[in-house]
């Protein structure tokens, strides 16, 4: 048993439905079911047992206590979190509420529940915290990527907060022993990656007729990863990762956000053509920067690769397509979520 936190969330239940196509070892799910989380995305889990799934915060030491004294696990996977960038711009306080507080409360949580395991449960026990190379900061434009050695320089409320968790989670290993891993990973793409992040909300833009907006130049550079890389990259890191230890996760594809969504326009004119013969890239529109806009980001992830043989299966050219062939497929699912709190966000983007 194994229980994965904000597991309804785009990485999360991605993680979640990877893990039960290749075990059986059962799974409780534990979000609060924001506007980033969806059910949706784990239907196909509705009726599956070895599915658990617990409404309910990460902060909420009492409900953390009585889950993991019922279900016993022999590992915490944390996935929940406030994501995105612009929201933490306008409104950090649930950054600092969920990525922080959350996370510490969450941590008490274990820590008196790893404590009172016996020997062998005690030592195979492991906390894996997710993170993002966004608590690195920015990267010129010929600077090395980012090895795990690299300081931390948050230039976000949302890097910022993410950073502050992942010191936390640093404290409780070397305070307590806690047995811990952290992996900090680049940019993901992928299925029910919510649209409001550029390549999902380019796709949703694009079919909708509606303007695709560029932040500045477009210039900035993301590394992109393909999100079920992602998940294999957690689950070697939760199999043999070396306690304590930090790793950088990325898919060694580092592209300037014009050449991305040039490439999904470019697809979508093949998939799915505009009804009137044009090219979507005639939806592009630049808009205003976006505050403290970080220019470069690029993983180094020849750590995980060294140590625990771990590699990226897609390429950007193979990650992208399938992607926008699973939303072309997927409209449903991309209507149902983008009703409801969805809605009060659109306007309220750069430039919108
Ligand atoms: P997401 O926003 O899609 O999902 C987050 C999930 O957490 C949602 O289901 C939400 O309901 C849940 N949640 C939020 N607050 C909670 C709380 N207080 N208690 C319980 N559940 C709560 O995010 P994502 O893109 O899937 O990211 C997952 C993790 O990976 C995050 O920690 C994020 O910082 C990290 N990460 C994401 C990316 C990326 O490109 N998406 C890159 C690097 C790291
Ligand atoms: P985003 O998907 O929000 O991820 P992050 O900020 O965590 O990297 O944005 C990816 C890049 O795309 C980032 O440089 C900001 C830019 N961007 C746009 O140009 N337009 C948009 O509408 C969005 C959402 C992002």
């Amino acid at each position: 048993m194994i229980l994965v936190t904000g597991a309804a969330g785009f990485i999360g239940s991605n993680f979640v439905l990877d893990w039960l196509a290749q075990s059986d070892e059962p799974v409780v799910n534990l979000d609060l079911l924001t506007y980033a989380g969806n059910l949706e995305n784990l239907a196909s889990l509705e009726n599956d047992t070895r599915h658990h799934f617990v409404k309910g915060d990460i902060g909420d030491f009492e409900l953390l206590s009585k889950l993991l004294a019922d279900h016993k696990p022999r590992a915490v996977v944390n996935f929940a979190a406030e994501s995105h960038v612009d929201r933490s711009i306008h409104g950090p306080e649930d950054f600092i509420q969920t990525n922080i507080v959350g996370t510490f409360h969450l941590l008490e949580a274990v820590r008196a529940y790893w404590n009172d395991l016996a020997d062998e449960a005690k030592s195979n026990f492991r906390f894996l915290h997710v993170s993002t190379d966004e608590v690195y900061g920015s990267l010129g434009k010929d600077s090395p990527a980012f090895a795990e050695t690299h300081r931390y320089e948050p230039n976000s409320p949302y890097s910022a907060s993410k950073a502050a968790s992942d010191h936390l989670v640093r404290a409780y290993h070397h305070t307590y022993s806690l047995p811990v891993l952290t992996t900090n990973c680049s940019n993901n793409y992928g299925p029910y990656h919510f649209p409001e992040k550029l390549i999902p909300l380019v796709i949703h833009n694009a079919l909708a007729g509606k303007p695709l907006p560029i932040y500045g130049d477009g210039q900035q550079i993301r590394d992109w990863l393909y999100v079920k890389d992602h998940c294999s990259a957690i689950r070697r890191v939760l199999e043999a990762g070396r306690v304590g230890e930090v790793y950088n996760v990325g898919g060694w594809n580092e592209k300037p956000n014009l050449d991305v969504v040039h490439t999904l326009c470019a697809i979508l004119d093949e998939l799915s053509p505009r009804a009137d013969g044009n090219a979507y890239k005639e939806q592009i529109t630049y808009v205003k920067d976006r505050p403290g806009h970080d220019r470069r980001y690029a993983i180094d992830a020849s750590k995980i690769e060294r140590e625990l043989g771990w590699k990226p299966a897609e390429t950007f050219e193979t990650g992208i397509r399938k992607t926008v062939q699973w939303y072309l497929d997927n409209q449903v699912w991309v209507s149902n979520v983008t009703s409801g709190a969805y809605k009060n966000w659109v306007g309220k983007q750069y430039g919108a």
